[in-house]
């Protein structure tokens, strides 16, 4: 509920648990004057202090007055160059060379319903479930106009935040910042957490307290990166799963990102979150605009687990288009680290065929298929079948797999190039290269210019006839590379600081063509596993490949980071074979699914090596996760131990949202002698609920969350334990 009180224009926003809170002062300053705990309203500017600070300038219209000053003050979006040494939000280019900005609030717009960004992911949702606040700023001596958008989201406690930035002037002026989210506190006793990692070990969570200055983290590489995710939490220096207050902000952007926090001189703390401005410049001639992505806060006065399930729920209900209209995903295979390159049509039908009866109901074709693409040096760009593998082309394959009962899904690479391929022989000139340099391989390929529509028509071109020539329901949409050698044949030199936002933008394009002409089609992303993992890439892709590293103990650790923004239906995960390729650790195959299938649940290995008892074991998997499909994908997801802190276990839980039944999933470490008898307190229960436990028993939901549950001694490295719990 968005309450505005005119007379003191005051803006207050409030979710069902909390409040956040605006007020344009005596000098048209937009100040932060609140966001925590739900409050019942009233003015919160009297929270904020005014003294005179040395080295903090006075605006003009303050007059002598020593104690106002932007540098003190709490802003809703921070100017640059005229008073505000803190971190600024935005920073212009003038036609003087000057670099100044200064806003001040003009006026307001509330609208019924979530607003829309054109070209770019956004939370969606109608009158009921949302409703949209715009507040203008206005630089008059740039003519420069700022509108501050605001979805309201009561029911998940969500706030999205997005910019426009408008020249209204009758000349160029030019962005080199504009960030999505600027939120200032009144206190900066705050830690902040980052999910961090690399290729093959993604979104693990660090936390330290803000110290004096600046922390963050952000990505140059062109996507959101393996490196850091564009999610970030402050929180308490006590907070923890269930108590204390915490602050979830993320940016649905699949690009280069920065995230900085600021502790400041005097004890205020600040983020700002936006495009990354390495290398940015927008030039918005007179009368355009720019639009920055969409950022969005969940505030949790009760830990991190109640974050997380307004943010899992908000994705799942408002971000995500699902083709299937919320109907059961299939259980899927994927023949990538069955057979690599190395594969033929009859070897691809003969793991098929093995799944089939195990319960799997799709098959997905990985790299490899296209071009002349016998291993990663060649053939990227050339999405025409290769007929030596599969004779008879994507609709033999595809019928053959049809054929056994299952939907047939294929890979595609479409942002790369080998210089190998027909393509890059033909336009060496699309892919991004600075004149007078060579530009770096990645993975022996080269990045194509998708700042480009002509180069975007051509891929989208081939992809589309390959995607219309049979029955494919699903595609894996993956991005093997980082960017460098940023720089387009296509724009002049002075728009050359435009060139990654509209790569991003250009890959938005293509999924947003793909999926309308091809509307019931399913698309997973992948960027060298988890590389592109990001709320941006959720809006077009239900699910993200979480981590070329299947290793189910490894993704115990990447699962759990992924989930303090990102819900389990959004995790791809698989079983593959033991030894796993990433670490040669052997697990059993029961804990490999106990893992996989608290992500999307699939296979990734050649199910005809496996023995007729572990067939058994896979067909129990798959029967089981279909039985509890809407428990697993939909359920309230507790996490009861941190994989991070060695413990004897992992362990998490989902619950049905109105409580009737629970599943809770456990992961051991390496056995040792002699091991204590443990306890599990479970989550979310209703307390005043008896739960039987694997259909036995009477267990009252207080006593399991109070008391807990005994768990039985076990025997060997890396065993699991799944308890349903239905209440009777
Ligand atoms: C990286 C992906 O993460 C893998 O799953 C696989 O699709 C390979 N690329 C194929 O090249």
């Amino acid at each position: 509920m968005i309450v505005i009180d005119q007379s003191n224009r005051v803006f207050t926003l409030h979710t069902r648990n909390t409040t956040y809170q605006m007020k344009a002062d005596r000098h048209n300053v937009l100040l932060h004057t609140w966001y925590g705990p739900r409050i019942c309203g009233g003015d919160l500017s009297y929270l904020v202090r005014y003294a005179d600070r040395a080295c903090a300038p006075n605006p003009e219209e303050a007059g002598t007055d020593r104690t106002y000053s932007l540098n003190t003050l709490p802003q809703e979006y921070s100017t640059c160059g005229v008073g505000d040494f803190r971190l600024p939000s935005i920073e212009l280019e003038l036609p003087s060379g000057s670099h100044t900005c200064d806003l001040r609030y003009a006026g307001y717009e509330l609208h019924q319903g979530k607003y829309a960004l054109e070209g770019l992911p956004a939370f969606f949702g109608g009158e009921p479930d949302a409703q949209t606040l715009v507040i203008t700023l206005e630089d008059a001596a740039a003519q420069v106009a700022v509108e501050l958008y605001y979805g309201v989201f009561e029911a998940f406690d969500l706030i999205t935040r997005a910019v426009r930035v408008v020249n209204r002037g009758c000349e160029a002026v030019r962005l080199r910042q504009c960030a999505s989210l600027c939120l200032d506190f009144l206190r900066s006793d705050l830690d902040l957490i980052t999910f961090n990692g690399c290729h093959l070990m993604e979104r693990c969570p660090d936390r330290a307290a803000l110290r004096l200055g600046v922390q963050g983290a952000g990505s140059v590489r062109g996507t959101s990166s393996h490196q850091h995710n564009p999610f970030v939490i402050l929180c308490d220096h006590n907070a923890n799963e269930d108590y204390g207050l915490c602050y979830g902000a993320m940016l649905l952007y699949s690009g280069n990102f920065q995230v900085q926090t600021e502790r400041s001189q005097y004890d205020n703390a600040r983020l700002v979150m936006g495009i990354h401005p390495y290398q940015f410049c927008w030039t918005l001639e007179p009368g355009q605009s720019f639009t920055a992505p969409e950022a969005a806060l969940v505030c949790s006065p009760s830990g991190f687990g109640q974050m997380s399930r307004q943010l899992h729920r908000a994705i799942r209900e408002h971000l995500i288009h699902d083709p299937l209209e919320g109907g059961r995903r299939p259980v899927l295979i994927n023949n990538w680290e069955a057979t690599y390159f190395d594969f033929t049509a009859d070897k691809l039908v003969e793991i098929a065929q093995t799944a089939a009866p195990l319960g799997i109901e799709l098959f997905v074709m990985d790299d490899g298929w296209f071009g002349k693409r016998d291993d990663d040096n060649a053939g990227l760009g050339d999405w025409s079948v290769n007929l030596e593998k599969l004779p008879g082309g994507i609709q033999a394959i595809a019928g053959r797999v049809e054929h056994l009962g299952m939907k047939f899904g294929l890979w595609i690479e479409p942002e790369m190039v080998n210089e190998d391929s027909d393509l890059y022989r033909a336009h060496p000139d699309w892919v991004f290269r600075v004149p007078g340099r060579s530009p770096a391989r990645g993975r022996n390929q080269l990045v194509l210019d998708f700042s480009r529509q002509d180069v975007r028509d051509h891929i989208y071109g081939q992809i589309k006839q390959v995607l219309s020539s049979a029955g494919i329901s699903y595609v894996k949409w993956d991005m093997n590379r980082s960017l460098t050698d940023v720089w387009s044949a296509a724009l002049p030199a002075q728009r050359q600081g435009e060139v990654y936002h509209r790569y991003v933008l250009g890959v938005y394009d293509m999924l947003s063509r793909m999926l309308r002409d091809f509307p019931g089609l399913f698309i997973e992303g992948c960027c060298g596993g988890g590389g592109r993992f990001d709320a941006g890439m959720l809006y077009y892709t239900p699910q993200i490949w979480c981590s070329d590293n299947t290793d189910a103990i490894d993704r115990l650790r990447i699962q759990y980071g992924t989930s303090f923004c990102y819900p389990v239906s959004t995790m791809g995960a698989h079983v593959s074979a033991v030894p796993n390729e990433s670490n040669g650790r052997i697990t059993p195959l029961e804990t490999r699914g106990v893992v996989a299938m608290s992500g999307t649940f699939g296979y990734e290995m050649d199910l005809s090596k496996c023995t007729q008892e572990e067939r058994e074991t896979i067909r129990k998997q798959t029967a089981f996760f279909k039985e509890h499909y809407d428990l697993i994908q939909r359920g309230d997801y507790y996490r009861l131990s941190d994989p991070f802190q060695n413990g004897p276990y992992t362990a998490w839980e989902q619950v049905s949202p109105d409580g009737s039944e629970a599943l809770v999933s456990l992961v051991t470490g390496p056995a040792i002698a002699a091991p204590s008898f443990l306890t599990l307190h479970l989550k979310g229960l209703d307390p005043n609920a008896c739960y039987q436990i694997n259909g036995q028993g009477s267990y009252p939901g207080d006593l399991l969350m109070q008391a807990g549950y005994p768990l039985p001694l076990f025997c060997g490295d890396y065993q699991s334990l799944q308890l349903y719990l239905s209440a009777i």
